[in-house]
């Protein structure tokens, strides 16, 4: 069930900081609950607030500074307890089906329509961002997860190549390690763990088996061989790892990369978003591959609104809508963010490397059946299956768990979660 959010708002004036504009429709407002506070993520964020802000709307700022969105969902879910949902929030995949099913999401057809999502978005990503034939979110863009990160200085500097499979990845980290580099940049969060799991086991399984494990979650596949190999390499890279990871933002992982500190970082091209805000030039400083294994694990950003009352507010959340969709915050966004555009119809003229190579591999796992929603970042699975799978991998990486215990734990943990 959601509420009806009327008024379409293209062509809205230009200047308005009032109630109301001159031709009595209500100024927009918004309050946004957001997770983007790292360097890269605000550069990104201002983009929208300048472009709210520069068609009359007025922009409350809501950021809860924790990557992967764990403490945003559950500042979230209080407000939304309490009976003061925001206007708009940052929430994505099968999170949004669950919001709607409890009925607290403002319905943003009219703007989809009127803007023609349907015929500028890709198809798969356009399921997720409707509930019960209506649209009840607005995609911002596509990330992609399984990425390598690396100082290219570094590399060089040791005679490394970017690893194209887990065996040259450790023969590239046994020999940085010797040379005193710490290997692997990594903070000892539960999602940055889920998040390096999966682009491991999209490489092992293959694109089918990660299917089965992670989106149809079959026992089979889960319980197999190839699992336990996938937590051996977990085992493996751990001891990539620096002593003092525990804890630490992905960010700061990211800038060890940048100062050389370290060689890699398995992590999602948000990372590309601070290595850019850092003036780091792709292809030079720093480098960017596909984790080792085909396929492409896509994790798309977008708003959910909530139905809240005054026209105020909802005119901020047709604005909201319209704007993350169009084509010019869709350029400049992730142009900032290190993501390509969830639009097919946007050029990447402007765009680097990296964000070609997404866009190439992103169409041809499309074709190839090998193009995945990100089971770490909230795509796949809903809350309570990711977070069982999650709970296992983490558990593991930070104990002595053999892979076998870890496989068994993990079986258990989804079984008991359905
Ligand atoms: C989000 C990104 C964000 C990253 C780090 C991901 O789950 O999709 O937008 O930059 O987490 O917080």
């Amino acid at each position: 069930m959601t509420i009806k959010l009327l008024g379409a708002v293209s062509g809205m004036a230009i200047i308005a900081s009032s109630a109301a504009f001159a031709d009595g429709h209500a100024a927009p407002e918004a309050e946004v609950l957001h997770y983007w506070t790292s360097g890269g993520e605000a550069r990104s964020v201002a983009v929208l607030q300048e472009e709210f802000a520069a068609n009359g709307g007025t922009w409350t700022d809501m950021p809860v500074a924790g990557g992967g969105g764990d403490a945003a969902g559950t500042a979230l879910r209080a407000r939304v307890l309490a009976g003061n949902a925001p206007t708009a929030a940052q929430i994505k995949g099968p999170a949004i089906q669950e919001w709607y099913e409890e009925g607290v999401l403002a319905d943003i057809s009219e703007v989809a329509e009127a803007n023609n999502w349907s015929g500028i978005l890709p198809e798969a990503i356009a399921g997720h961002m409707q509930c019960d034939g209506t649209w009840c979110a607005a995609p911002v863009n596509v990330h992609r997860v399984d990425w390598i990160w690396a100082n290219a200085e570094v590399l060089e500097a040791n005679g490394i190549e970017m690893p194209t499979t887990w065996d040259e990845f450790n023969a590239a980290a046994e020999t940085l390690q010797a040379a005193g580099v710490i290997p692997l940049a990594h903070g000892g969060q539960a999602w940055q763990d889920a998040t390096v799991f999966e682009a491991v086991a999209l490489g092992i399984l293959g694109a089918d088996g990660f299917r089965k494990a992670f989106v149809e979650l079959d026992m089979d596949t889960i319980k197999s061989d190839d699992m336990i190999a996938v937590f051996d390499q977990m085992r493996t890279m751990r001891g990539y790892v620096d002593d003092n990871f525990s804890g630490r933002d992905w960010n700061l992982a990211t800038a060890m990369v940048m100062n050389g500190e370290a060689a890699f970082q398995i992590m999602g091209d948000w990372a590309k978003g601070e290595f850019m805000a850092a003036g780091k030039v792709p292809g030079e400083d720093f480098l960017c591959l596909s984790t080792p294994g085909d396929g492409f694990l896509y994790n798309v950003d977008s708003f959910a609104m909530f139905a809240v009352d005054g026209d105020d507010k909802q005119a901020g959340q047709a604005l909201l809508a319209e704007l993350v969709v169009g084509e010019s915050f869709q350029e400049v966004f992730n142009l900032n963010k290190g993501s390509i555009p969830v639009r097919t119809d946007v050029a990447l003229d402007n765009f680097d490397s990296c964000a070609t190579l997404s866009a190439d591999d992103m169409a041809a796992s499309n074709e190839g059946g090998s193009l995945l929603p990100s089971y770490a970042h909230g795509m796949a699975l809903r809350g309570a299956q990711a977070g069982a799978i999650t709970d296992t991998v983490t558990a593991h990486f930070n104990s002595d768990m053999s892979s076998e215990d870890a496989v068994q734990m993990l079986a258990d943990a989804i079984a008991n979660s359905l």
